[in-house]
């Protein structure tokens, strides 16, 4: 499915032709942890925690400008994110994960969200990007094994799934060895603590 362009907004022919709602790609907001948790839920089930590029995520934040949300009727519909990592001492980014709300798939929804994806990191001067996926799905972007031979999870993956992108030729030719997270650390949400209540004493001062 072809998307089109239309300032700030996208929207797909299937949109156009039947009238659906379009989308909007833009930066991931604090106010969408909730949909954004509960669309993984939905796409990965509850074990997505314990997949192997979890292990490159955990506590830690997303690339600086690199995580997009995908908004429909006020709705928050898709989500991709990108991670800082070392590929065997080469610094590229991670992608994922990237998943489109079930009642929204083939809108071109997750193509949209991958282009913005990519021509951001390629914007912030990234060189690669590597994922684990379906080369059914990924090889439309580019992605391929041809880089990945050399490189290895932090858990158990399938070599045919490892996938990477050059946004800058050359960049991975050097990958060799394990990838490992490089992102700064994730910030803890602050508790919400009611302010104390205010006093005589504390009135006076
Ligand atoms: C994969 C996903 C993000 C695609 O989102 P989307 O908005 O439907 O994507 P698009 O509209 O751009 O593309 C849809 C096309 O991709 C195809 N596609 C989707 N997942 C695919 C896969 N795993 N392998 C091959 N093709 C796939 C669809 O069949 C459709 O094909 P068509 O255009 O010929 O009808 C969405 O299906 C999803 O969230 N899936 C569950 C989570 C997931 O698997 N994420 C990816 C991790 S590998």
């Amino acid at each position: 499915m072809t998307a089109l362009r239309t300032s700030a907004v996208w929207t797909t022919a299937a949109a156009l032709a039947s009238d659906t709602a379009p989308f909007a790609i833009r930066a991931e907001r604090a106010s969408d942890v909730a949909a954004r948790e509960a669309l993984l839920d939905a796409s990965f089930g509850e074990g997505r925690h314990a997949r192997t590029c979890q292990r490159l995520r955990d506590g830690r934040a997303p690339a600086e400008g690199l995580a997009f949300s995908a908004i429909r009727n006020g709705r928050l519909i898709g989500t991709v994110r990108l991670w800082h990592v070392s590929a065997g001492g080469v610094p590229a980014l991670v992608l994922g994960p990237l998943a489109v709300d079930a009642s929204c798939r083939k809108l071109g929804v997750g193509a949209v969200l991958m282009s913005h994806a990519l021509a951001a990191a390629k914007a912030r001067g990234h060189g690669a990007v590597i994922l684990r996926g379906d080369a059914a799905y990924y090889s439309r972007f580019g992605f391929t094994a041809a880089k990945t031979g050399e490189l290895s999870l932090p858990g158990p993956f399938e070599r045919d799934r490892l996938l990477a992108l050059e946004l800058r030729d050359g960049a991975l030719n050097d990958a060799w060895g394990m990838i490992v997270p490089t992102g700064s650390k994730a910030r803890r949400p602050r508790p919400r603590v009611a302010p104390p209540a205010r006093t005589a004493a504390t009135r006076a001062a």
